[in-house]
Parts: C-alpha cells; structure tokens; sequence
C-alpha cells in the first residue's frame, strides 16, 4: 500500500484497504513537505499551482523511493489525492523509480468530487511495467454518504 497524502484523506483510505487486506504501508514522504500555502490552489503563486502551471517544476524528490522487499509483493495498491484531474505529482517519482514487472497494480484517489478518470492509465504509461488495473476513487461526497450511511 504505497500512497502519498498532503491532508490526511489518503492515508486514512490507505490505513482503511491496509486494515482490509492485511497490507504493509509505505508512505511517500517530498523531501520538502507542502504547507497549507503550498497548496493553496486558489492562488496562482502558490507552490502546487506554479508546478501545475510549468510541469518541469513538478519534480518531486522523496525521502525514500524504493520499498524493502519489494519483490516479495505481488500486488502493489497506490493511492493519491487528485490535483486538477490528475494523481498528485510526489508519486510520479516512485513509479518511474520502480520496476512493477509481473505486479497487480491498483490505483486508488481521494479527491473532492473527481474520479480517477486517466490517472491510472498515466501512472502506468510513467511506470511502462505492471499489470494495472482500473482502480478506484474515493470522493470526499461518497465518504460523507458512506459515514451518514453508517449513522443510520
Ligand atoms: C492542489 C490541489 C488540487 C486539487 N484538485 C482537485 C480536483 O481537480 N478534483 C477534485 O475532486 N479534488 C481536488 N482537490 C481536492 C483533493 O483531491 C482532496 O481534498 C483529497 O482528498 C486530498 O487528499 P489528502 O488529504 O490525502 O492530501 C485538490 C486539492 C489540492 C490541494
């Protein structure tokens, strides 16, 4: 269960799926984690809307890329917010990073109201290995419904 979350909303679907299948989680951490500010995408100046706007400012170096035992897993879940439509850029650098050959991929989101819509099929043009499959999203509405529904 390798996933990436600025505000929190991933890594609790991610400790969720990790809790339903027993799943080991590997959190991809920026070097220089976002702020608030960073990613305030209402204002033009801020650090996620600038890499937004020039893609090659979207490099994101992490603290770790690469994953103990990596070959032993044969199924890999990977799980992001969406910023504007697509996966949150920090796990771009794990998947270009590591070799998915002969591994289960699923790709899952947290995101305000989004779908995963192509993030998936780009991840895996990025990691050219991996058996990806279409994945999951998990918008904030679904959850809020999910949480009324459990409620009663
Ligand atoms: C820079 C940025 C861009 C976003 N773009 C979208 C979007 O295009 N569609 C959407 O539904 N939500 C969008 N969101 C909302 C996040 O996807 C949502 O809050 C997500 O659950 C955050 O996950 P996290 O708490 O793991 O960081 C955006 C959030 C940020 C910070």
């Amino acid at each position: 269960m390798v996933y990436y979350s600025a505000a929190g909303n991933t890594e609790d679907a991610a400790g969720y799926i990790a809790d339903l299948t027993s799943g080991t989680l590997f959190e991809l951490e920026p070097d220089e984690p976002y702020t608030d500010e960073d990613l305030n995408y209402n204002n033009d100046s801020s650090h996620v809307s600038q890499e937004y706007a020039d893609e090659s400012l979207g490099d994101v170096d992490l603290v770790a890329d690469t994953v103990e035992n990596w070959d032993s897993y044969d199924t890999v879940f990977i799980g992001y917010p969406i910023w504007w439509g697509i996966a949150a850029w920090p796990v771009d650098g794990f998947v270009k990073a590591n070799d998915f050959t002969a591994k289960n991929v699923i790709p899952f989101c947290t995101s305000a109201s989004s779908g995963l819509s192509e993030s998936g099929q780009l991840l895996a043009e990025l990691a050219g290995t991996g058996d990806w499959q279409a994945g999951d999203a998990f918008p904030l509405h679904r959850q809020r419904k999910r949480c009324t529904d459990m409620a009663g």
